[in-house]
């Protein structure tokens, strides 16, 4: 019982933190260039995506517990020992990214990073965010295909 709540857990954790990310890479992001001053950019990034990296945080921490609490209760380490378990690699990776990204990098240097460039070039910032969190999701989404493909008995 307690590993069907620990995947329940781990699965709506997912879909806030990855769905977040899904609309701030499709949305957001795109929607920036309508918006005319560079200080209205950034007011409105900021606001948004602030508050969406403060809940983030949250959903992040619980997606990493409710993986650790699967694995143990599934005595499931041995699979980081093979290839045919890249998945499982795949989805330690992606938690540690943007852990390190929301835990270390933003309030250490990227937020500062931010604002000072934003002002001086947006648009160079602006795409090079857009490019990151492409990136970031890309990856994220082939992770989550991958991992409910094999861990729901998917075999090539
Ligand atoms: C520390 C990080 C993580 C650990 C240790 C972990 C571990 C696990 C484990 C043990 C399972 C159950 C596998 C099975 O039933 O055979 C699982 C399921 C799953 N995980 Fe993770 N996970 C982590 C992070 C992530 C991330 C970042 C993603 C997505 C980007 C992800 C996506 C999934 C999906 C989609 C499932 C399948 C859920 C289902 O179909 O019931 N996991 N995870």
């Amino acid at each position: 019982m307690d590993i069907v709540i620990a995947r329940a857990i781990h699965v709506l954790a997912l879909v806030h933190w990855i769905g977040g990310v899904f609309m701030v890479t499709v949305v957001l992001l795109p929607a920036m260039h309508r918006l005319a001053t560079p200080e209205r950019r950034i007011a409105v990034f900021e606001t948004i995506e602030g508050r969406f990296s403060a809940q983030a945080k949250v959903s992040v921490t619980l997606a990493g517990l409710s993986g650790l609490y699967l694995t143990e209760r599934l005595n499931a380490w041995d699979r980081f020992l093979y290839p045919e378990y890249f998945w499982m690699h795949a989805m330690v990776l992606v938690w540690l990214l943007f852990t390190i990204v929301l835990f270390v990098a933003e309030p250490l240097f990227l937020h500062a990073w931010f604002l000072r460039e934003a002002k001086k070039r947006p648009e160079v910032v602006f795409a090079r965010i857009q490019r990151a969190h492409t990136i970031l999701l890309t990856v994220s989404l082939l992770t989550i295909a991958f991992a409910s493909l094999y861990s729901n008995g998917f075999y090539l």
